[in-house]
């Protein structure tokens, strides 16, 4: 279905036949657009942002772009095509017909799942608020504000779901996203990754690259949910946080290459002096947003994910792929865990373990990424390499929460951990000299600043120095 431009709120699900809806939904809306203003991208209320905007969900519709002031960007709700025969593939519910309306046993588990997945889309807009201030260049600037505008639209798929499903409980939870904030100490944002400032573009690109991807597998385990209209929802939402995760990379990738570049034309390491950001620092960027995200997936053994899955309500990532019964009640999955105080491995059941399957899928996916980084690295014949920490590594939530784990792996005692942190985790002094190099935006077009090389392309097809923003 094409969307509904003619519409207060944009749509492909029909709002204009269910009046009670849309009226709830319309009365959303304003203070859905008071929150952005309050609480999103600071002071850009009038700015001309070359946005990519949906005019349909299907490979043509998706991606048009044009100035728009973020305001009056056309957020809406947009679910993927419906599949009249999906069939629920995995579970005690597999091979039944695809729920178009919440079974009522399971609807307070989904809400929460909703409520928890909606949660993070302003949250992020939030920790992001000033990051415009010392935007590395328009490029970077308009991408900063795609993401933004995407964050918010994906609040609205959640509350959409909210109000159309959940009655009066959905209307309170949709009010109450626009209560909670980042890092506010009497109402903040549901999970912990999500109250972490993100105050410089090192941390962005990585909260991108990281946060954004916990965001893909959480999304691409919800889009198996046997709840066809939550399913439809996160699918769309997949095709816009692929941009995201593209952000991070070759935003990380980008640093990566100006240090390489100043490293070799002043063969020297030290590159703080030349206004760069040395490969050290960006490795300890890479472990406290990596380990923080990790904590995103949860237990590892947990009850409630097996749970999930025996309902039908999140499946694993890709679950229509993998070879299985799809029922997992015999099978078996290996995790670490903590033993006397020591990293040991343990086969549990697999029902248990979906968190760290998902996890584990997450480790790989992440990989990827530092692998290329790393081609950089090696192609501009640097001896460094980037590694993803273990696991266990800095983490507050699961088995590890507690214990102190180098990046190796290797267990610490408290004061081994103490004498070696400041080499694995950035310090108020590393966080203070990147942000040093932060100064004010970068707003010529085609310039960048120092710290970071210009992307190989521009954004749909324009040249680097296009005039992706116009501040008016
Ligand atoms: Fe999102
Ligand atoms: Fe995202």
């Amino acid at each position: 279905m094409a969307i509904d431009y003619s519409q207060l709120i944009p749509n492909n699900v029909d709002l204009a036949s269910d009046r009670r809806l849309q009226r709830a939904l319309e009365n959303w809306q304003p203070r859905f657009l008071d929150w952005w203003k309050d609480m999103g991208p600071d002071g850009t209320n009038a700015f001309d942002v070359y946005l990519r905007t949906a005019v349909s969900t299907d490979a043509n519709g998706w991606a048009n772009f044009g100035y728009v002031k973020m305001p009056e960007y056309r957020w809406g709700i947009f679910l993927a095509e419906q599949d009249p025969n999906r069939q629920i593939a995995y579970g005690d519910n597999k091979g039944k017909p695809a729920w178009q309306d919440v079974p009522g046993e399971l609807r307070s588990t989904l809400r929460r799942l909703i409520v928890t997945q909606g949660d993070t889309e302003p949250a992020s807009v939030e920790q992001q608020r000033l990051l415009g201030k010392t935007a590395p260049s328009l490029y970077d600037l308009r991408n900063l504000f795609q993401v933004n505008v995407e964050e918010g639209r994906h609040l609205w798929a959640m509350v959409y779901l909210l109000h159309a499903y959940f009655g009066r409980d959905g209307r309170e939870e949709a009010e109450a996203m626009l209560e909670r904030h980042s890092g506010d100490p009497d109402k903040p944002r549901i999970l912990g990754a999500f109250n972490e400032r993100t105050p410089d573009w090192l941390s962005f690109f990585m909260f991108t690259y990281f946060t954004d991807r916990d965001g893909k597998y959480q999304l691409a385990s919800l889009a198996e949910s046997g709840f066809d209209p939550l399913s439809r929802s996160c699918r769309f939402m997949l095709t816009e946080e692929a941009h995201h995760m593209f952000v991070g990379e070759s935003g990380v990738g980008r640093i990566i290459q100006r240090t390489c570049e100043l490293m070799k034309e002043n063969k020297t390491d030290d590159v703080r002096s030349l206004g760069g950001i040395d490969l050290a620092t960006i490795q300890k960027y890479l472990n406290f947003h990596y380990s923080v995200s990790l904590d995103l997936f949860g237990q590892e053994a947990s009850t409630n994910a097996a749970n999930y899955y025996t309902m039908g309500v999140k499946g694993r990532f890709l679950e229509t792929r993998i070879d299985d019964d799809h029922m997992l009640t015999n099978a078996s999955y290996e995790i670490d865990s903590v033993e006397d105080g020591r990293i040991v491995k343990k086969i549990v059941p697999a029902l248990q373990a979906l968190n760290e399957r998902l996890r584990q899928d997450y480790i790989e996916d992440c990989a990827r990424g530092v692998l290329r980084w790393n081609r950089m690295i090696e192609k501009a014949g640097i001896d460094f390499e980037m590694k993803l920490p273990h696991r266990a590594f800095n983490r507050r939530i699961g088995a590890f929460a507690g214990l102190r784990v180098s990046p190796d792996g290797k267990v610490l005692s408290e004061a081994d951990w103490q004498a070696n942190e400041s080499k694995w985790l950035p310090t108020d002094e590393d966080r203070a000299f990147v942000i040093s190099l932060m100064g004010g935006a970068v707003v010529e077009p085609g310039k960048f600043a120092n710290w970071i090389a210009p992307p190989a392309r521009g954004i749909n097809g324009q040249p680097a120095d296009f005039e992706y923003v116009r501040f008016n």
